[in-house]
């Protein structure tokens, strides 16, 4: 007794390094205590301005835990939290003990004993107090100063590491409750809601709260324009997944040559410009969704790592030598038939049939019968929020004229042509409180790709850029009438950028890379950018 055991201190520190909580991680310490140094009660007390809080005790009665040491009150507290030593308070010190009463079978004061308290410091930092009490006189004085040192060494560590471990663990909640705050408010903002009556999206609906369910990973295809997006965001917000966080990655977007350390990303120094470690979107993805929106955009190469980060769980960020586990649901988007592109050879097979373990079709919106007007109201009702006009409304005539339309942009070409036509309404009826969309123009697309219109100056800008499209051009398919708007609207672009992909790309709200890519795609030929 009265030393300190090699292996007491050998389990201390293991204990230390363990994944204890809190509660173990004290008893296993104040039990240590009680093995070197012959004591009836040990407590420790956490430091924090004023007042001393009991943490972990023995020895003395279960009531001490709530009581609350103002340390101006107590002169023995007021020593030691004001020393930077171990202190043994003489046998017969007049100094009123705090723990009067508090022994566990003396309910009276406490008569002559021995008393030690050491004060816990962390760099410099008072943590809290160690407190040891026996009622034999004398007990403590021959204990080495040595042992003193290495317990309160050990207790600050301890209390140190569960005072760090609690808060990076409040912290890990905090972020935690962010993310799920934001997903939640994104996917309010953006409406959020699938619009729709018919019954085949009431069908869709009845298939995604069934899958939503699941764990698997999901393909949802299906043309431009359809509400992809919106029914991926559906699904992870109707999953068990929905307070983890939705990663939304634009395959079209993500430049060749950093496609594998955006979504595995890196270590410091792992390549030129990596000047810090950076996680990737797997990763942050962690405990909730991967969205891999226009998969069929990914170069082969990335689909193979796709593919392995989907079969093994692991990823391992660029120049890291080890792997990390993942936990990820996967939903990938695509407006190309990936299975024809599988069979072809530009897809990866084996990844389309991990993908598609539940594919999704999304409908048109030509076969969505009866939603065009329900979706005109809902699209009516954001514009004049948006515009923040008193009411907008709009008249049978002009429903039955979008009624009649063919619709190759689909939903986003309806929520665009009621933007358009409110605006245009807006100025023609400039005085009038209630402003009626009579003459929606339904023949022109807006933008090349995914656009959210979100103000009105964006709104406003769209008009500007709305290219017509001519009736013969309408008799095209879908695809081939799509491709040659974008074609058009590319070159006419670059020619008025003189040349500038950087420029043209800003003015088509996209992104260089993904503009790149789709210029190759429509073989327009790559003039070299200027910027
Ligand atoms: N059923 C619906 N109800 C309400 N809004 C919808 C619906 N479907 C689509 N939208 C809206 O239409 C727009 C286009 O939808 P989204 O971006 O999801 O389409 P997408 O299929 O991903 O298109 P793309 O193939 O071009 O990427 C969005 O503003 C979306 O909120
Ligand atoms: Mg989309």
């Amino acid at each position: 007794m009265n030393q300190i055991s090699p292996t007491a201190i050998i389990e201390l520190a293991l204990d230390l390094a363990s994944s204890l909580n809190s509660k173990d991680r004290f008893d296993r310490l104040l039990d240590t205590v009680r093995k070197t140094i012959s004591c009836d009660a040990v407590a420790l007390l956490s430091y924090h301005g004023d007042i001393l809080t009991p943490i972990a005790l023995q020895g003395l009665s279960r009531d001490t835990m709530g009581r609350r040491f103002y340390i101006a009150e107590h002169p023995r507290f007021s020593v030691l939290c004001q020393s930077k030593q171990p202190i043994r308070f003489p046998a017969d010190s007049t100094l009123p003990d705090p723990y009067d009463g508090l022994l566990i079978d003396r309910e009276d004061d406490l008569p002559v004993h021995s008393c030690m308290g050491l004060p816990l410091y962390y760099e410099d930092k008072l943590l809290g107090l160690l407190t040891i009490d026996s009622l034999t006189p004398h007990e403590f004085e021959d204990i080495p100063e040595r042992t003193l040192v290495v317990i309160s060494a050990m207790a600050s560590a301890t209390l140190n590491t569960a005072f760090l471990i609690e808060q990076l663990e409040s912290r890990a909640d905090h972020s935690q409750k962010v993310v799920a705050e934001l997903t939640e408010e994104a996917w309010k903002r953006d409406g959020g809601e699938l619009i729709g009556e018919s019954p085949i999206m009431q069908q869709l609906k009845e298939e995604l709260i069934i899958v939503a369910n699941s764990d698997f990973n999901i393909l949802i295809y299906g043309e431009t324009g359809v509400g992809k997006e919106l029914v991926a965001r559906t699904l992870h917000q109707k999953s068990p997944r929905q307070h983890g966080p939705m990663v939304y990655v634009n395959c079209a977007a993500l430049p060749e040559n950093l496609i594998e350390s955006e979504l595995f990303g890196h270590v410091k120094g792992a390549f030129t410009g990596a000047d810090n470690a950076r996680a990737g979107k797997f990763s942050l993805a962690n405990g909730g969704t991967l969205f891999l929106d226009e998969i069929g955009e990914l170069p082969l190469a990335a689909q193979s790592k796709i593919l392995r980060a989907i079969q093994s769980n692991e990823i391992q960020p660029v120049g890291q030598d080890s792997v990390e586990q993942v936990n990820v649901r996967i939903i990938a988007a695509t407006n190309r038939d990936l299975k024809e592109e599988a069979e072809d050879g530009r897809f990866r097979a084996d990844l389309y049939h991990r993908l598609s373990v539940y594919p999704i079709r999304v409908p048109t919106l030509k076969e969505r019968l009866g939603d065009v007007q329900i979706l005109s109201g809902y699209f009516v009702e954001q514009t004049k929020r948006k515009l923040g006009v008193v009411q907008l409304k709009i008249t049978a005539e002009a429903v039955s004229h979008l009624e009649q339309y063919n619709w190759p942009g689909n939903v986003r070409e309806l929520e665009h042509v009621i933007s358009r036509a409110a605006l245009k309404a807006r100025a023609r009826q400039q005085g009038k409180t209630i402003i009626a969309i009579e003459k929606p123009d339904c023949g022109s697309l807006v933008n090349l790709q995914v656009n959210e219109q979100n103000d009105q100056q964006t709104l406003e800008q769209s008009v500007d850029k709305s290219v017509d499209i001519t009736a013969e051009a309408a008799l095209l398919n879908l695809r081939d009438e799509t491709e040659q708007f974008q074609r058009q609207l590319i070159r006419n672009i670059l020619t008025q950028e003189q040349g500038n992909w950087a420029a043209t790309a800003r003015r088509l709200s996209t992104d260089r890379a993904n503009l790149n890519r789709i210029a190759k795609r429509l073989d327009i030929k790559v003039i070299k950018s200027i910027i």
